[in-house]
């Protein structure tokens, strides 16, 4: 059940939330810094342990960038694309990222990782745990841009209830403590065209990786 705390994020489950047009006020310098770390950094469909080519197409900034390959899941200080370091953070993400977990009570957090997903339309994200980071007791951050999406929440267990969130251009989703384990993904990108991003969703999440 979805409800509202004092401060009206709305709670989806212990110790999650959905922080709604969190970043509305922000988002020219935002995407301005987001498309320099593209550059640096490009986009590229990541490869799974399993062999599939991701649909959603990936780069990294900040210490410690999280990629696949056929040797796994990992975090790397280096871009295997580049062999350079990740861009630096962009302080306006980490200070959103700092200010959003804070909003909701987790007022230590410090991300050395951002993960940046271009979903075009049909682009998906299948059912996952993000457990690649060395301490749970940090939460992920999230923030979405552009074409919205269905997402999926779920449980500490892959079968367990799922509750759907539309998640829009601006929005941010804090999940940590009790639901840091939590399954999660994101169906289908529907055919559409953003005023400022087109025919793409972005979504940036924020973690303590070490
Ligand atoms: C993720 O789980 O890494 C991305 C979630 C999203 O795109 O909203
Ligand atoms: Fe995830």
């Amino acid at each position: 059940m979805l409800f509202s705390d004092e401060e009206n994020n709305i709670v989806i489950a212990e110790d999650a939330y959905l922080l709604k047009g969190f970043l509305l006020g922000q988002g020219e310098p935002l995407l301005l810094a987001l498309s320099n770390v593209i550059l640096q950094a490009p986009l590229r469909h990541m490869v799974t342990p399993g062999g599939y080519n991701m649909s959603v197409a990936m780069t990294n900034c900040g210490d410690w960038g999280w990629v696949t390959d056929e040797t796994g899941y990992r975090y790397s200080l280096r871009d295997p694309v580049t062999n350079n370091p990740w861009p630096v953070m962009p302080e306006i993400f980490k200070k959103l990222a700092i200010d959003a977990a804070k909003s909701v009570g987790f007022n230590h957090f410090e991300p050395d990782a951002c993960l940046i997903n271009q979903y075009s339309v049909g682009s998906k994200l299948s059912l996952h745990q993000d457990k690649d980071e060395v301490d749970f007791s940090h939460p992920i951050v999230s923030f979405s841009f552009g074409l919205p999406a269905m997402f999926d929440f779920g449980g500490i267990k892959r079968e367990m209830p799922k509750i759907a969130i539309l998640l829009e251009h601006g929005d941010v989703l804090v999940w940590g403590g009790r639901s840091r384990l939590n399954f999660h993904g994101v169906r289908s990108i529907k055919a559409g065209e953003h005023p400022l991003l087109g025919p793409f969703r972005f979504n940036i999440t924020f973690r303590c990786s070490h």
